[in-house]
């Protein structure tokens, strides 16, 4: 059988890295070895993982709930199992999930009840509450409720694999898939906290050993133009940088002609100026027609990815004009919605137009007409 997400390819790391110095931010460099799964990728592609709990948090959950681990437990799909199997690989307790609540009310007394029924009808403090919280801080607060292994097996979600952007090419890196990833660190209620896949892959995978179940989440729309004369500009801000360096590999790999722009963004340039060596030798090379940067912490006020497009307004709408691609990856909540509302500044500014064609010329000439702008954003 093929290896994809129903039958994933239990891969190892052959190499980490940090890309950030001085320790001021977790950004890791990772090449996965995927030799022999006969899995192939193109540059745009991403890969998915399936991390594991810490067992750290499966042996207090466990004594939370006063179970051994060794109790026998059903889950959906996968059969029977221990329920510390069911713990370390197959449901989400790191962080909590409202379907937990239904199951906990019927075990509470009508006073509590009754509160957790108001929470549940408020959207806003129902989030608040679940996004701090994992099931070992919800049974602090009422220490008198029991649930058994076979229950909270039935009342909690599934592990969902994670995805990450490829950064390389397959061409140049046979047999390899290099990663970007941000560790997610966070601390509530007294104890450390981290990222179900990020925390797995940084504090508990090690290097040529561990086994990381994986499968290529293939893309159809976030690809380089198939016409290698086009030019392409990229925003890649942060860990957004990940796919670039796979287009960029694969550009130079094809003898692309189109030229290449590249907008990174990060904290500061003498310590997360990630990939400097292989960007600026780009520029030398001059596969990199141009390269901007934004270093959000290197002066007082904050200068990001967006501020650069604007500065070169002129320059982004004539490469535009003569046929262009524009990419984004990485934050989909902030810097995705800036550079998109950048785009549209520059389209009036600098192609003279309204409002309204401006914002029409964005969102659907170049986006859904002409397919020239294209997002990876998360
Ligand atoms: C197509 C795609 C490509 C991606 N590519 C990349 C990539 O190249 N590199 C990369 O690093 N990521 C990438 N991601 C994101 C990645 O898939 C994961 O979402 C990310 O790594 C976090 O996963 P996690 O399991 O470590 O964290 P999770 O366990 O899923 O936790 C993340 C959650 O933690 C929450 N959180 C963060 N801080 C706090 C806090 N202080 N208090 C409470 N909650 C908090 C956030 O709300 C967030 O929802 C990509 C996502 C997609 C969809
Ligand atoms: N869905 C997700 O899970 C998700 C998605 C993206 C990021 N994150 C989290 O963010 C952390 C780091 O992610 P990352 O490495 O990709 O970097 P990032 O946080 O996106 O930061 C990269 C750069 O973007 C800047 N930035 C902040 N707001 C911006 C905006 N509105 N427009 C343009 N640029 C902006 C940052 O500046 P300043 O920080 O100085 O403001 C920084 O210089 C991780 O811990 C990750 O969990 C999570």
């Amino acid at each position: 059988m093929e290896y994809g997400r129903k039958n994933p390819f239990p891969a190892t790391i052959k190499e980490a890295y940090s890309l950030a110095r001085d320790d001021v931010k977790e950004t890791f460099h990772y090449v996965i070895d995927i030799t022999g799964s006969g899995l192939e990728y193109k540059a745009g592609d991403s890969i998915g993982l399936f991390p594991r709990n810490d067992p750290a948090l499966v042996d207090a959950l466990l004594v939370k709930l006063g179970a051994s681990g060794d109790e026998v437990v059903e889950l959906k799909r996968k059969g029977e199992m221990s329920f510390r199997e069911a713990l370390e690989s197959h449901l989400t307790i790191h962080r909590s999930n409202r379907k937990f609540l239904k199951p906990l009310m019927t075990k509470l007394p009508s006073d509590d009840q009754q509160g957790l029924e108001q929470l549940l009808a408020d959207r806003t403090a129902l989030d608040q509450y679940l996004n701090v919280r994992d099931y070992i801080d919800i049974l602090n607060e009422y220490p008198d409720v029991h649930f058994t292994a076979e229950e909270f097996a039935q009342s909690v979600g599934g592990i969902t694999p994670r995805l990450y952007s490829i950064a390389s090419a397959p061409g140049v890196h046979p047999g390899e898939v290099h990663l970007t990833i941000a560790v997610v660190r966070y601390h509530n209620f007294e104890r450390d906290r981290a990222g179900l896949a990020t925390g797995f892959i940084a504090d508990r995978v090690t290097v040529g050993e561990t086994r990381i179940l994986v499968f290529i989440q293939p893309t159809r729309e976030f690809v380089i133009p198939e016409n290698s004369s086009h030019d392409v500009i990229m925003v890649g801000p942060g860990t957004g940088i990940a796919p670039f360096r796979a287009f960029l590999e694969q550009r130079e790999l094809d003898g692309a002609t189109g030229r290449n722009w590249l907008i990174f963004g990060e904290w500061f340039e003498k310590t997360t100026f990630f990939y400097e060596e292989e960007f600026t030798a780009w520029q030398e090379s001059g596969l990199l027609a141009r390269l901007d940067t934004a270093f959000s912490r290197d002066q007082s006020e904050k200068v990001y990815v967006q501020h650069r497009l604007q500065q070169a307004g002129a320059e982004v709408w004539e490469w535009l004009e003569g046929g262009a691609y524009f990419y984004v990856c990485g934050d989909k909540d902030y810097m995705a919605k800036d550079v998109h509302q950048a785009l549209i500044d520059i389209a009036r500014e600098h192609g003279g137009l309204s409002e309204e064609e401006a914002d029409y010329y964005v969102n659907r000439t170049l986006m859904k007409e002409e397919k020239r702008y294209l997002r990876d954003v998360y």
